[in-house]
């Protein structure tokens, strides 16, 4: 059973994931977001919630003790927000993290140039490729509500391919990541529709 720390947990994309990991895993659950009181609580037997913001090193030192695996949806001050990660994971000893990015940070997507709106994509995935922990960084395309789970990954330094992918596709991946030791570590994936 995998102990998985979520942080930034009530992002859409965080939402729609933590579903798939109760319907289709025996994961052990924690939900760390800002003002908790808005989340309810989907299964008490196997999901804590955990009020905290991410830039608050202690309270991340403590939701980080007994966590195998984090996953960090995050949006905002996305530089400091993976320093912060960064430093607390090397603290306690925890070493799997995926993190979510966007299409477009190494101007990778063919015709595309995002410019300055994806600075603080570009810098946490810096920040993050150049740590020793074992990460893997999603670079999705734009998230839809389609039914299907339906994608293909590019590695860095490949175009990317695709400018669509579904919630219940990168939710699929995320459970995979986060469930199968060494699938994909330090490596940063471009995903979209196939
Ligand atoms: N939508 C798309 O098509 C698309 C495509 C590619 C990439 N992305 C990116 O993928 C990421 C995940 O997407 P999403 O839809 O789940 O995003 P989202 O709904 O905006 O969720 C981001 C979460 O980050 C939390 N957060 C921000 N700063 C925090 C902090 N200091 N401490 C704790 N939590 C913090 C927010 O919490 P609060 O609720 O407290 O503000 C929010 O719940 C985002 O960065 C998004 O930009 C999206």
């Amino acid at each position: 059973m995998r102990r998985v720390l979520i942080l930034g947990a009530n992002g859409g994309l965080a939402r729609h994931t933590t579903d798939v990991f109760l319907k289709t895993t025996d994961a052990a659950l924690t939900l760390y977001l800002r003002r908790a009181s808005r989340l309810k609580n989907p299964d008490p037997k196997r999901v804590r919630i955990v009020d905290g913001d991410v830039l608050d090193a202690r309270a991340l030192m403590a939701a980080l003790r007994h966590q195998d695996v984090v996953y960090a949806n995050l949006a905002g001050d996305m530089k400091r927000q993976a320093d912060t990660i960064i430093e607390a994971m090397h603290a306690s000893g925890v070493k799997r993290l995926i993190f979510i990015s966007s299409m477009g940070i190494y101007g990778e997507v063919p015709g595309e140039r995002y410019r300055n709106v994806l600075d603080p994509y570009r810098d946490s995935a810096a920040v993050i490729e150049s740590s020793n922990l074992d990460y893997t960084v999603l670079r999705p395309g734009w998230f839809t509500q389609d039914e299907e789970i339906n994608y293909q990954i590019t590695q860095k330094g490949e175009p990317f391919k695709g400018h669509n992918v579904s919630l219940n596709s990168l939710s699929d991946l995320i459970v995979k990541l986060a469930t199968t030791p060494g699938l994909h570590v330090r490596q940063s994936l471009g995903v979209y529709k196939a």
